[in-house]
């Protein structure tokens, strides 16, 4: 009789924990997809218009980059794919913000993917992993970004990586880095590229998903107490 109440009582504490928390990484020797948006950008001329290129800051940030995700770097990226430059200059950013790096590494840039094609740009990534055992490094306007997480099969953030909510790239954010291991069903982490001067004081996680992390440890002390009350009660119901 004691050790059917510990017995349930282990289960009582324990189940929520596994509950939330799907495994987020498959075999270890898989490659990590990671995904980022494309430098900062110039601003639009006084009539409206989208200027190609990037800025003076975005530049920077491409030249970082080198160090961010070199040979020695966590990343050891094997592979780059880009949306696919337009011949008149635009579309051209995720090219120009990971040509420094390429060059650095001696990878060449997969840039045959158009902008709006989500669907091919995860058959790409997917063709790739299934093949390979290099990280790939993804680069693309943000708003896409989205799709191409969709075509991949991510619906989620990982409960460890203290995001929630649907899965967008924020508008104002230029550092992030979308970690994506095996199965690539979830972002299971969001870094940032740390580049000095321009990312300086940026949590990876901005200020409107921090509420969850504030509500985990509630979240935890409720459990254990409502386990409590459900051991007690299970004496007068066994
Ligand atoms: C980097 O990735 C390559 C390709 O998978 C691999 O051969 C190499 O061992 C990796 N390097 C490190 C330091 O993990």
């Amino acid at each position: 009789m004691r050790s059917l109440h510990s017995l349930l009582f282990a289960f009582i504490l324990i189940e929520p924990l596994w509950a939330g928390q799907v495994p987020i990484v498959g075999d270890k020797d898989a490659p990590i997809v990671y995904m980022i948006r494309h430098a900062e950008k110039p601003p639009k001329t006084a009539d409206g218009q989208d200027r190609p290129g990037l800025s003076a800051e975005g530049t920077s940030r491409a030249e970082h980059l080198v160090q961010t995700f070199s040979k020695t770097s966590k990343y050891n990226i094997s592979y780059i794919m880009v949306q696919h430059p337009k011949k008149d200059g635009h579309r051209s950013r995720p090219y120009q913000t990971v040509e420094p790096l390429a060059t650095s590494l001696g990878v060449k840039i997969h840039s045959k993917i158009d902008r709006d094609d989500a669907a091919g740009a995860a058959a790409t990534i997917k063709n790739y992993v299934a093949k390979n055992k290099g990280n790939i490094l993804v680069c693309w306007e943000h708003s896409q970004m989205r799709d191409i997480a969709a075509a991949l099969g991510i619906t989620r953030y990982s409960d460890q990586s203290g995001w929630t909510g649907p899965i967008e790239y924020p508008h104002g954010r230029f550092d992030l880095i979308w970690v994506v291991p095996t199965p690539y069903t979830q972002i299971a982490t969001v870094e940032s590229q740390k580049v000095p001067d321009l990312d300086d004081g940026n949590s990876p996680i901005p200020p409107e998903n921090s509420a969850r992390q504030s509500k985990s440890l509630p979240m935890a002390l409720m459990t254990i107490v409502v386990a409590h009350f459900m051991y007690k009660l299970s004496f007068s119901i066994i």
